[in-house]
């Protein structure tokens, strides 16, 4: 597909481009980028003027359910949600039904995405057997699948001789190892963040240490075999520092952030509201601050929605027995938006260094910069626009949010994929890919 985009300003960190620019795609692939630029006849045109015209944003780590919990998300939902939210590439977890641990899976998720998927699906592999925590899974097959990384996200690898192995096991292939980093033993049942809300709520709790612990074991992991290890969805300020630490020594140690946790605190919980449930929980105001700190200064390189849809009937229950998670693809932008951006707290390249660059480079990804020859994948996005966020309006199957109601300032105006506009102003176009 063809398009010229004109007009915009266009920033692209990772090519070092912010400035009035016009990009223009031809066959999909990205064949200029530059002033006055003009197209072979009969190229659609997309006038910019006034907006962002970006990479397309990558979300390193989403739920899409598929297979076995379609009656919570399926692909093609989970990828129109991606569309909304101006994603144009996903990495998804394995810990769908049959479990993501063996080629049989990442060519189902494959194929479902080539037929369903409005957006680039990349499949994450499990680490073990089930997710289980005793068996490695078929590592080497998962890699040549076409996977793009192993977690056993949701459950921690609690047996660290396993994950050495998986960690040297893996190295031929070159793919990352993302930790869902939380000691089973020190969760417990806990349902919050262990401080003061959760004692005068009389909730079970999980400690800071329930991370920080898994945090530097990992770190000596990664240190001890060479290997990367990714860092999901980084909570407390201790992990913060044991990541930042282990960065200025030079170990291969990437993280991300979600976007609830650099905006909410335990004291959201007083709600009683399900959709403040989530792994790892919300933390206090310091550990807020430290997250923030962190992803402005590159500690923390991505951010990552953990996007996880749930059915009505297993969040609208009593807090102790809801499920964990949120959804968030089509609220991370804006949300990101209005209070970091607008709030002052980070400058437009560096949150979009953060949805691009960073979970680019995590995961090897063709996408995230508009260099030539690269995927005409873009995000536009209207910085003024502004809105309420209505959950009964997603594309998601999932309605669990705590943002709802939310005014915002500045959301997705159009996203674009291989060329061809898949989004506008809200409305999804053409049926997918
Ligand atoms: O809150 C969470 N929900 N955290 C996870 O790590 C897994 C996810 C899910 O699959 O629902």
């Amino acid at each position: 597909m063809n398009l010229l985009v004109r007009g915009g300003r266009l920033v692209d960190p990772a090519n070092a481009l912010d400035g009035v620019l016009d990009c223009l795609v031809l066959g999909g692939k990205v064949a200029e980028v530059g002033r006055g630029l003009t197209a072979p006849e009969g190229t659609p045109i997309v006038d910019a003027t006034g907006k962002v015209v970006a990479p397309g944003f990558i979300d390193m780590h989403v739920h899409l359910r598929e297979p076995g919990y379609e009656y919570k998300e399926t692909i093609a939902t989970g990828t129109r949600a991606a569309a909304l939210g101006g994603f144009t590439r996903v990495a998804c977890m394995a810990n769908t039904e049959p479990v993501n641990d063996n080629r049989a899976v990442t060519d189902y998720i494959l194929a479902k995405a080539r037929q369903d998927g409005w957006v680039h699906v990349h499949p994450v592999g499990a680490v073990t057997r089930g997710l289980k925590g005793e068996a490695l899974a078929e590592l080497g097959e998962l890699a040549e699948a076409g996977c793009v990384a192993y977690s056993d996200d949701g459950h921690p690898v609690m047996n660290a001789g396993l994950l050495r192995r998986a960690l040297e096991y893996v190295q031929p292939f070159g793919l990352p190892i993302i930790s869902h980093a939380e000691d089973a033993t020190l969760m417990a049942g806990g349902v919050i963040h262990e401080g003061v809300v959760s004692t005068e709520l009389g909730l079970r709790a999980i400690p800071s240490a329930a991370e920080e612990v898994m945090v530097a074991r990992d770190i000596a992991l990664a240190e001890l075999t060479g290997s990367p290890v990714h860092i999901a969805h980084v909570s407390t300020a201790g992990a913060v520092r044991l990541i930042r630490s282990a960065k200025s020594r030079g170990l291969r140690v990437t993280s991300e952030v979600t976007p609830h946790h650099l905006l909410l605190t335990e004291e959201a919980v007083r709600s009683f509201d399900t959709n403040t449930k989530m792994n790892p929980p919300l933390r206090s105001k310091a550990d807020r601050e430290a997250l923030q700190e962190a992803v402005a200064d590159g500690t923390l390189d991505a951010v990552a929605t953990d996007h996880a849809p749930h059915a009505p009937a297993e969040k609208e229950i009593e807090y102790d027995l809801a499920a964990f998670g949120i959804v968030g693809l089509e609220t991370a932008v804006p949300l990101l938006l209005h209070h970091f951006v607008h709030g002052g707290l980070l400058d437009l390249g560096t949150l979009i260094t953060r949805f691009t660059v960073g979970p680019a480079r995590i995961l090897n990804l063709p996408g995230g910069h508009l260099g030539k020859g690269a995927d005409g994948d873009l995000v536009i996005l209207d910085l003024d626009q502004e809105r309420e966020v209505d959950t009964a309006s997603f594309a998601s199957k999932g309605r669990n949010s705590p943002f709802g109601g939310w005014k915002l300032r500045g959301f997705v105006w159009m996203t674009v994929v291989g060329g061809r506009v898949i989004q506008q102003k809200g409305i999804l176009r053409g049926g997918g890919r």
